[in-house]
């Protein structure tokens, strides 16, 4: 995105109408010059023209702001929290700087997205909340770590839950509300040394109206579909950050949370009809709840119990 471009998108935060004119005023550049850089917010279909009368952004949004996201955490959770008006995945790009202890990546768009089983990630300009954390562990927690995934799911689901959002999960950690997908979680592990282990957490969830294309390919939800007002995104990070905290001290302290108990309370298709797809085949059977090693567990027709574990497997509704 241009410098220009940038500049605008901290202006257009509040909704307010500005007329071309003015903004070429303030910037000391050509109205030509502000059609262009408009044109480049438009892309992320942030921005509309009213007629002749100006631009203004389709609804008001708080950009992320270092400053607001730290000034609520303990000075001891993070090394770094870096906010970014672009970048191409922020899973991908906090795996290229160096480690301490815990760093924070968060991005007011991605342009290469990443899901789960190689899906790409539609991350549309200041719609959404997409966020990475890389931690380290101690390799003795490595054991446990398998559980990790829908532990956090989970504990996002009761976080979301806390203010007022229906949240519950899908196997292995899809965050639904009322059969659509509000958020998902991309976890990559890689094991650094003898003693230490590598996570990084990637967290997707929608915020604001959702964007047309986002609608079109997914059965997606927002934080403002549901509750008709959106979050203010530095806020969730810093509750974010502090959960994630959390749940690192209770795996590296071996006391993990019950996820058996949680998942039954938790889980969108808790004893409901399922199909588990992998690329080879289809599995239909009952979701019956989850071992404490995080892998699924389903009934199938003949009442035999087996145990999958996420890999490339969806899950999905029978119906
Ligand atoms: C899923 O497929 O459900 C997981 C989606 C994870 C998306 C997030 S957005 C922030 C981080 N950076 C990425 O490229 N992906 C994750």
């Amino acid at each position: 995105m241009s410098p220009l471009a940038k500049e605008l998108f901290y202006l257009l935060h509040t909704g307010n109408l500005h007329s071309g004119e003015s903004l070429a005023q303030h910037f000391g550049v050509t109205r030509q010059a502000i059609w262009k850089a408009i044109n480049e917010l438009k892309t992320g279909a942030l921005v509309e023209t009213i007629g002749r009368q100006g631009y203004r952004a389709l609804y008001s949004y708080i950009p992320l702001s270092r400053e607001a996201i730290l000034s609520t955490l303990n000075e001891s959770l993070v090394d770094n929290v870096i906010t970014l008006i672009d970048v191409t995945s922020t899973n991908e790009e906090i795996a290229k700087l160096p480690l301490t202890k815990a760093l924070v990546m968060v991005s007011e768009m991605q342009t290469n997205g990443r899901g789960r089983n190689g899906k790409v990630w539609i991350s549309p300009l200041a719609r959404n909340l997409y966020f990475s954390m890389r931690i380290q562990f101690k390799a003795q927690a490595l054991a446990n770590l398998t559980s990790f995934s829908p532990a956090l799911g989970i504990a996002l689901v009761e976080y979301l839950q806390s203010k007022n959002i229906p949240a519950k999960i899908k196997w292995p950690n899809d965050i639904w509300v009322n059969g659509a997908k509000l958020a998902g979680i991309l976890i990559e592990t890689s094991a650094k040394s003898e003693h230490e282990v590598e996570m990084i957490i990637g967290i997707g969830l929608n915020n604001h109206p959702l964007a047309d294309d986002n609608l079109a390919q997914n059965k997606a939800t927002s934080i403002y579909e549901i509750s008709g007002e959106a979050f203010d995104r530095n806020a969730l990070i810093a509750d974010i950050i502090q959960l994630i905290s959390n749940l690192r001290d209770q795996y590296e302290a071996f006391t993990p949370p019950n996820i058996v108990e949680l998942w039954n309370k938790n889980s969108a298709l808790y004893q409901q009809k399922i199909r588990l797809f992998s690329p080879n085949r289809e599995i239909i059977g009952t979701e019956i709840g989850i071992a404490d090693n995080g892998a699924l567990l389903i009934q199938h027709e003949d009442g035999s119990i087996q145990n999958y574990f996420s890999g490339e497997l969806s899950l999905r509704a029978y119906a």
